[in-house]
């Protein structure tokens, strides 16, 4: 007998054997026992989830002899062959090999045609969102006006690559990666079933190397249950896990939180030339980055966790903030591999970013933890090779995760606006417009303010509502703010500081505000650029932390 492998064999055949997913099931099993079909169903996740499962289920379920329910018999001639993939009416079609119009065409084409021996000719398209253009468009005009005895059953990781003319006329399913101990107790259904001896600490191993996938777990059981030979103990599982990945990132990630781009680097070389792929070394890291931040935020680190140490050690010597950093520029990096000039190089731009964006918090902003902070490289070793190709190193930056509302304390302006301006922290337009005025008058919560000519620019109305906006909660009730152009008498914080040193900084914000990748960080989880603290590239990291703890 042949070993069939676990994924395959455990193929659930009806929507009850289905491992989580209850929204999906529940949604599909009552519009099928209601009668309540549609004609092109979209069923989305990420790989393994049960996508190609559910379709099949589905055109059971439309095409079994005993009629159509949610429970298909499994046993009639439609239900047998539709299961063994031998059903003439039910055309599977990878659209990831077959982008062609041509073949979309000639397949379409067969649409027109009364089923052979089903009900319904169900068309399972997997990968539907690599079909060229003109494929979509060929496949749009059956999808607008299907055929009563035609089902569309698309399939898609990616469905933000759908063309949005096909996503509004497909019913969607969103289908969720599952959580860990799902997955651990789908293997252990599954190896009890099989007989196969293990230990409770290797499934949860197991489980969590899979990250969110059934067929993953199960592909990565059978090849714990061939490196154990028959069965599935912790120490091996943690020894082929290490093999394949997971272990293979924790002195990268050591290094990035000692600050150490070289060994960082290094580390990137090694693990690409150990055959991890960049995605799955990326992917790994924000699995760590997650545990770390949950163990910060209190959750209790499973014991049959053979990390939990490391991680434990991991929250206390890292700062939330920075935590949360990383892990987006470990999600964001994977995106943003396929943009990369190759896989390599993009992956190291994720890792020399952790490095990069060190994280101010609030109390870090304080002298004497800023001191005992870790020393950040200012900016990524030059000797990289991707260091260029991706247009230059960003400039070192620090960024802050604050909450989204300001406490509003009383106003401390005491009349020295340059001084009030240099404890306040303002950022990105507000900030240049706070640091570009000087002081004209203050009366009655009304704070006028005088731009000199060369940067009248920042006395438009953005600018202003902007920094109106920031000082509003500061100064309380009735504040108003009026900008004027007009001569100034050098008393604004970029006169006070150094025309020169100002232009450089501007420099350093513009390029940094219109980075993608900063915008989406920005965007994306509600980090500031903290103007105040961006420094010309150019300085080194004792620059950087000589500036910080020397000021006022
Ligand atoms: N929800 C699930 N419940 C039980 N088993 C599952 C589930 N999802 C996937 N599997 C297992 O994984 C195997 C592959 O699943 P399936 O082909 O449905 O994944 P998919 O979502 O289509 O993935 P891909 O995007 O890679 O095509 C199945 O044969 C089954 O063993
Ligand atoms: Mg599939
Ligand atoms: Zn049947």
């Amino acid at each position: 007998m042949t070993y069939q492998v676990l994924a395959r064999k455990w193929r659930p055949k009806a929507f009850d054997q289905l491992v989580g997913q209850p929204h999906v099931v529940t949604a599909l099993a009552n519009a099928l026992d209601t009668g309540r079909l549609h004609h092109a169903y979209l069923f989305t996740g990420t790989r393994g989830v049960g996508k190609t499962t559910l379709a099949r289920i589905l055109a059971k379920s439309i095409n079994c002899e005993t009629g159509v329910s949610s429970r298909p018999c499994g046993r009639c001639r439609a239900c047998t062959e539709i299961d063994s993939g031998r059903f003439v009416d039910m055309l599977e079609v990878d659209a990831a090999t077959n982008t062609k119009v041509d073949e979309m065409r000639e397949l379409l084409d067969t649409a027109q045609y009364m089923p052979v021996s089903g009900r319904y000719k169900v068309y399972i398209i997997d990968e539907v969102h690599m079909l060229s253009r003109h494929a979509f468009n060929s496949m749009l005009k059956t999808l607008e006006e299907p055929p009563e005895h035609v089902k569309f059953i698309l399939a898609t990781t990616d469905p933000q690559r759908l063309p949005v003319t096909v996503l509004s006329r497909c019913l969607q399913f969103n289908l969720k990666s599952l959580p860990p101990q799902a997955l651990a107790g789908h293997l252990k259904r599954v190896l009890d079933a099989e007989a196969i001896p293990y230990e409770e600490v290797a499934l949860a191993l197991l489980a969590r190397a899979a990250a969110g996938s059934v067929r993953d777990s199960l592909s990565l059981a059978d090849q714990a249950i061939a490196f154990g030979s028959g069965k599935v103990t912790a120490a091996q599982v943690a020894d082929m896990l290490g093999a394949v990945g997971g272990e293979l990132v924790w002195p990268l990630i050591e290094a990035i939180a000692a600050g150490d781009g070289a060994a960082a680097l290094g580390e990137v070389e090694r693990i690409t030339q150990r055959g991890l792929s960049c995605d799955q070394a990326l992917q790994d890291l924000a699995g760590i980055l997650h545990r770390v931040a949950m163990a910060q935020h209190g959750a209790q680190l499973a014991q049959d966790e053979p990390d939990a140490g490391r991680i434990a050690a991991l929250a206390a010597r890292l700062d939330a903030g920075r935590v949360q950093v990383m892990y987006q520029v470990a999600v964001l990096g994977r995106r943003d591999l396929a943009l990369a000039p190759d896989e390599v190089a993009g992956f190291g731009m994720a890792v020399m970013r952790m490095l990069s964006f060190g994280v101010a918090s609030p109390a870090d902003a304080r002298p004497e933890r800023a001191a005992q902070a870790p020393a950040m490289p200012s900016r990524p070793p030059a000797a990289t090779p991707s260091a260029t190709s991706d247009g230059g190193a960003p400039a070192p930056v620090e960024m802050a995760v604050r909450e989204p509302a300001r406490p509003a304390g009383p106003p401390s302006f005491e009349g020295d606006w340059a001084a009030f301006v240099e404890r306040q922290n303002l950022t990105g337009m507000a900030g240049l417009l706070a640091r570009y005025g000087e002081l004209d008058a203050f009366e009655g919560n009304h704070l006028q303010l005088l731009v000199a000519e060369p940067h009248r620019m920042y006395a438009e109305k953005p600018y202003q509502d902007k920094l109106k906006a920031e000082l509003a909660p500061r100064f309380g009730p009735g504040f108003r703010l009026t900008v004027r152009v007009g001569d100034t008498k050098g008393r604004s914080v970029a006169a006070v500081r150094g025309v020169e040193e100002q232009k450089k900084l501007e420099g350093a914000a513009a390029a940094l505000e219109s980075d993608p990748f900063v915008r989406d960080l920005v965007e994306g989880m509600g980090a500031q650029v903290i103007a105040s603290s961006i420094r010309p590239a150019a300085e080194g990291p004792a620059g950087t932390n000589e500036k910080r703890s020397g000021k006022p």
